[in-house]
């Protein structure tokens, strides 16, 4: 079933339009990442989904109801948490979170175990008794994310709520979601950080100054991006005769030679020749290539299937600035990916000694 769908939705700020002909579909109990740069039209989309504004155009359903006709009742299977969020003074996180169980008309018991079970899944039990703006950073979104658990939302709109942590508290964030996640719950999470998202979320959404570029379950938008796998044969000594027998082989696009680090000692004398293929890896496909190696006497010693991923995708679509996605802009992959430690290309020997 599809939970949430959004259909050429518009919104106007003092004319300008800061979401344009936006639509997205979030499949039932899927993670759907919502990735753009400062400014694209998350948090203004976020909170149209979340029926906290009206968009100018365009129609938004929730579990099948119409946000703008049956507005109270989304509400009810919706759990957003804004970007950013004021806290009270005064309030420990055990009475914060009862204050917003009150404020549901949760029955006491039922609100009792409400606020228990919030503190569970947010891991915020040993903060309990602190004071909600006395926390860090990372303590406090979790209380907010907490706070957005109390009613029992079947779906979660989370807007950056991973902004501003150090990468510990970003992992732990993500670890929560994933369990949100994985309890049935449908999870839209917005951020600014490609890398951040991808490696929990079923689908993605870039949007870049108001329009959705490109939205989908990831594996669709990989397929149609890039139809290919690459394989990557651990040789030992010489890569030229393994480079030469798999560029002879007709379903091998493309061969490429790649060194170990220097201070990788136990890969001394190996090297990785790697193999694009056209199209998809099959078993078969596998066995026939390492057969042809081996009966050309070069030493194999490992294969591996290196599955490109969204971020890597995304960078070459970019830097060609064509294909299938030519309307992502250069600008916009740099800062999708800012906060990417290190580029992925091994070094080249000399660079490494
Ligand atoms: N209340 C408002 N009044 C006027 N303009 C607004 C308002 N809210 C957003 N905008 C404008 O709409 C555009 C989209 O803003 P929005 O906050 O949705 O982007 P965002 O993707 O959430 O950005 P960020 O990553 O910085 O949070 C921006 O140009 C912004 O200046
Ligand atoms: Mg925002």
């Amino acid at each position: 079933m599809t939970t949430l769908v959004a259909r050429n939705v518009w919104r106007f700020y003092d004319g300008k339009p800061a979401v344009q002909g936006l639509s997205l579909e979030v499949e039932e109990g899927s993670a759907y990442g919502f990735i753009g740069p400062n400014g694209a039209g998350k948090s203004t989309t976020l909170r149209i989904l979340a029926t906290v504004d009206r968009p100018d155009a365009g129609r938004v359903w929730v579990r099948g109801y119409d946000t703008q006709q049956k507005t109270e009742d989304v509400r009810r299977m919706l759990g957003f948490m804004p970007d950013p969020f004021g806290m009270p003074d005064g309030f420990s996180v055990e009475q914060f979170l009862e204050f917003f169980a009150i404020s549901y008309r949760l029955a006491p018991v039922r609100r009792k175990n409400r606020v228990e079970r919030a503190i569970e899944l947010t891991r915020i039990g040993e903060r309990r008794r602190d004071k909600v703006t006395e926390l860090s950073k990372g303590w406090k979104q979790r209380v907010l994310l907490a706070k957005t658990l109390i009613h029992d939302p079947s779906v979660l709109l989370l807007d950056e709520p991973a902004a501003g942590l150090d990468p510990a508290a970003r992992i732990e964030f993500r670890e929560i979601i994933k369990t949100l996640r994985d309890l049935g719950k449908t999870v839209l999470v917005s951020s600014h950080i490609l890398t951040e998202l991808a490696d929990f979320c079923d689908s993605v959404g870039i949007i870049e100054r108001g329009r959705m570029l490109v939205s989908g379950r990831i594996e669709d938008i990989l397929d149609r991006l890039n139809p290919s796998d690459m394989l990557v044969f651990e040789v030992l000594g010489d890569p030229e005769r393994a480079s030469g027998v798999l560029a002879a082989q007709g379903d091998v696009r493309e061969v490429s030679v790649e060194t170990y680090k220097a201070n990788e000692k136990t890969r001394a004398g190996l090297v990785k020749v790697v193999a694009a293929l056209e199209g998809r890896s099959q078993p078969a496909r596998r066995a026939a290539l390492l057969q042809a190696l081996v009966e050309a006497g070069v030493g194999v010693t490992g294969l591996t299937t290196r599955q490109e991923g969204l971020e890597d995708l995304f960078l070459k679509v970019a830097g060609k600035g064509g294909g299938a996605a030519e309307r992502f802009s250069v600008d916009t992959m740099r800062q999708l990916l800012g906060e990417r430690p290190q580029a992925r290309p091994e070094p080249k020997p000399e660079e490494a000694a």
